[in-house]
């Protein structure tokens, strides 16, 4: 029995040395060492013996369970040291090859400008309001001293929305232009007002230059005794924060129905100064005379304030208003054959800013 377990022994740490992997190696453990092995068998036997061999036997058979399992030990660790080296031959990792970046978008450039233009009249006291981008006639044209059929209203290529209309505020429309929020905040009846109001506005216009949804924002002020020259001090404020030091603006005599007097904002140009030359003495390559056209600016009609519920004769109000997009592709002097492109989400054109 001891020789045939010192037998047994020897060709088990034979099996075991030459195992070529963790695999093979576990499988011999099982045919050597299993409940089915020989080794288990041989221990069956044990109970058939005396009492003083079954000792002795019992001894070397731990002895020798001990030794194979402490060779298998050894093999497993062997085998394993080869096997790491050669993943790490194969699988090497180079740390120093460029990761992949994950894409980041940002914001469109309309947003962008419209943060610039919400920072710089924030700073002189305006905040932002939002109202609906679908108004009421009401607001959008009577309350500004455009009765209805009054013709002044065609200049707003308007979309009228097919709803049931509002027994006094009359059809329902796109917002058309930002002003019909100035009317809503005089509404409110909380005075002074110093508002901003920026949002989409629609006409029904779509070429090379128009889209029928573009940005508009406003600025109205309402106090005691506000003059043009408030006006002028706000705009030239603005004309400096968003274009550049140096730049001014100039008032030029229009019509609004809603302001009196009215004016057309310019804005001096940045390649020329104003003077409309360039060095050489040559007509300015951009503005050909000294200014660049920005938008309507006024003071509020006493129509409109009365229509807000507000007295004429004790408060004034100051009141502007022009495109964003117009405004920001002044500034970043983008040149776009076609506006549209804007709204394209084309992303060789956006990611461009
Ligand atoms: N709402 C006008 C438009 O859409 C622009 C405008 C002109 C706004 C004069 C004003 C203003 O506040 O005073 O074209």
């Amino acid at each position: 029995m001891q020789d045939k377990l010192k037998a047994l022994r020897d060709q088990i740490l034979a099996e075991i040395s030459v195992a070529s992997d963790v695999t093979a190696l576990e499988q011999v453990e099982i045919t050597c060492l299993g409940r089915k092995s020989q080794f288990s068998q041989l221990m069956k036997q044990l109970g058939e013996l005396s009492a003083v061999e079954r000792r002795e036997v019992g001894q070397l058979a731990n002895d020798l369970k001990q030794e194979i399992q402490d060779a298998l030990k050894l093999r497993r660790s062997e085998l394993l040291q080869v096997e790491f080296k050669a993943l790490a031959e194969t699988d090497r990792i180079d740390v120093t090859i460029p990761g992949l970046r994950p894409e980041t978008g940002h914001l469109h450039l309309t947003t962008q400008a419209i943060q610039d233009i919400v920072d710089i009249f924030s700073r002189v006291g305006f905040t932002r309001v939002r109202h609906p981008e679908v108004e009421w006639d009401w607001f959008a044209f009577e309350a500004l001293n455009m009765p209805p059929d009054h013709p002044a209203r065609d200049e707003w290529e308007t979309f009228f929305i097919d709803a049931p209309q509002h027994s006094k505020l009359g059809k329902m429309v796109l917002t058309p232009h930002t002003t019909s929020g100035s009317a809503r905040e005089l509404k409110k009846g909380q005075l002074p007002i110093r508002m901003m109001n920026i949002s989409k506005t629609y006409r029904r216009q779509i070429d090379v230059s128009h889209v029928p949804m573009f940005h508009q924002f406003e600025g109205l002020l309402v106090d005691r005794d506000v003059s043009v020259t408030h006006l002028k001090g706000i705009l030239d404020h603005f004309a400096r924060e968003f274009f550049g030091a140096g730049r001014h603006t100039r008032l030029r005599p229009f019509h609004f129905r809603f302001t009196e007097p009215s004016f057309e904002v310019d804005i001096s140009c940045g390649i020329c100064s104003g003077s409309g030359r360039s060095e050489d003495g040559s007509k300015c390559r951009l503005c050909k005379e000294g200014w660049l056209e920005l938008g309507g600016a006024g003071l509020l009609h006493p129509n409109v304030l009365t229509a807000g519920g507000i007295d004429p004769e004790e408060y004034s109000a100051l009141a502007f208003g022009w495109g964003v997009e117009r405004t920001m592709m002044m500034r970043s002097g983008i040149m776009v054959d076609d506006i549209r492109v804007l709204y394209k989400s084309d992303f060789r054109f956006l990611n461009q800013f």
